[in-house]
């Protein structure tokens, strides 16, 4: 009778599970209260025997039913429509490469054995126990590539990058923002390999100041059981990725180990990185003269990756209005690209720096 009362146990947690949508674990549970009713089954005699063989049976015939709802070509379509429902854009394997991230040596290194190795030689990782998955929290100061180099990482290890802006999530509806949060990892699953990044992760789950609604806290909550349930289960193929300009506004709650726990600070390009920015913002212009990429990395210090492509931008365009006045094709030169450097204010500041530097020292 024992048994019989933990398989019911086992069942109405998988019926509760796929009633909240979280298939896979309610195909687990399926599977322990089939095994087990099947040895129940075994176990006992005559009419009690054929009763809980059809009950197996049955259970069986529910969690293939699972099974076979997320095969195939369909779950690419399925975790589409979710993500359209939650106004979540497209998911797609970005261009970007990690060639295309000027610098940040030491971040992508860090992602190379976190990521992006134990996930291309997955049999070898398992092999060292080399541990992976959870969350990463990239943060530093705007515009030096975090939303950029998450999708670097999409496309070398091939995965759907699913971009999620925090308001799309939020509902102060009861149950809703709960319940959009376990959609997303319900997609994230269907479209894995995947990866769910997490943009301006402060807003979503801000510091709590004890003001905050219930629903907040919930989706929070939600957030943080989603997260360590993947920590715990390594062979979905799903890794979170955050980004953050304001580490210190985040709850800490989420920072704890199993859940964002590696955290990676995104600085401002050095000299060498502002160099091959220059030259990658630079690369696709035919008429291009002589540049001296020295002398701009020089000129740009506490400028971000985004300050330097715009810069590199508004003189080409200055440049192609010139041509178009006088009709006559000039190329783009070092001067062109030093006058605008002159009108634009780099957007990373000392002050903000300092921030960041007591934040780490923390
Ligand atoms: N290290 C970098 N290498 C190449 N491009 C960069 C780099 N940093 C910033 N950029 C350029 O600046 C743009 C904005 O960067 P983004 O990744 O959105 O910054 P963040 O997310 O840190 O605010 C990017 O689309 C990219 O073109
Ligand atoms: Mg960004």
């Amino acid at each position: 009778m024992e048994d019989l009362y933990k398989i019911n146990r086992t069942l109405e947690t998988a019926i509760k599970m796929e009633a909240e949508g979280k298939l896979e674990e309610a195909i687990k549970n399926y599977k322990e209260a089939y095994i087990h009713m099947v040895e129940l089954a075994r176990e006992s005699k005559g009419a009690e025997r054929k009763k809980r063989a059809e009950q197996a049976e049955q259970i069986l015939k529910t969690y293939k039913r699972l099974e076979n709802s997320d095969a195939g070509e369909d779950r690419l379509e399925k975790g589409k429509k979710i993500l359209e429902s939650l106004n979540i854009e497209p998911p797609e394997i970005p261009k970007i490469t990690f060639d295309d991230v000027a610098g940040l040596n030491d971040v992508k290194n860090e992602i190379l054995s976190k990521i992006i190795y134990p996930m291309r030689y997955k049999e070898l990782s398992q092999e060292y126990n080399i541990e992976f998955g959870g969350g990463m929290l990239l943060f530093g100061p705007p515009g030096t590539g975090k939303t950029f180099i998450v999708k670097a990482i999409a496309n070398e290890v091939k995965a759907n990058f699913i971009n999620v802006n925090p308001s799309s999530l939020y509902s102060q509806w009861f149950g809703q923002f709960e319940k959009n949060i376990s959609q997303l990892f319900r997609a994230a699953y269907l479209l894995s390999p995947s990866i769910i990044f997490f943009d301006e992760i402060d807003t979503l789950v801000p510091k709590r100041s004890g003001t905050e609604s219930d629903a907040a806290k919930r989706g929070v909550s939600q957030l943080l059981t989603e997260v360590g349930g993947l920590t715990s289960e390594k062979d979905k193929n799903i890794f979170i990725i955050a980004a953050t300009n304001n580490p210190w506004a985040i709850d800490e709650a989420i920072l704890r180990p199993g859940r964002f726990d590696v955290k990676i600070y995104v600085p401002p390009p050095d000299f060498d990185a502002r160099v091959k920015l220059f030259q990658l913002k630079l690369s696709k212009i035919k008429p291009l003269g002589n540049i001296d990429y020295e002398e701009l990395a020089k000129l740009t210090e506490r400028y971000s990756g985004a300050d330097i492509e715009f810069i590199c931008k508004k003189a080409v365009q200055n440049v192609f209005m010139e041509v178009i006045k006088t009709g006559n094709k000039i190329p783009v030169t070092t001067d062109d690209i030093i006058s605008v450097i002159y009108q634009i204010k780099p957007s990373i500041d000392e002050r903000m720096l300092e921030k960041y530097r007591e934040y780490m020292a923390q």
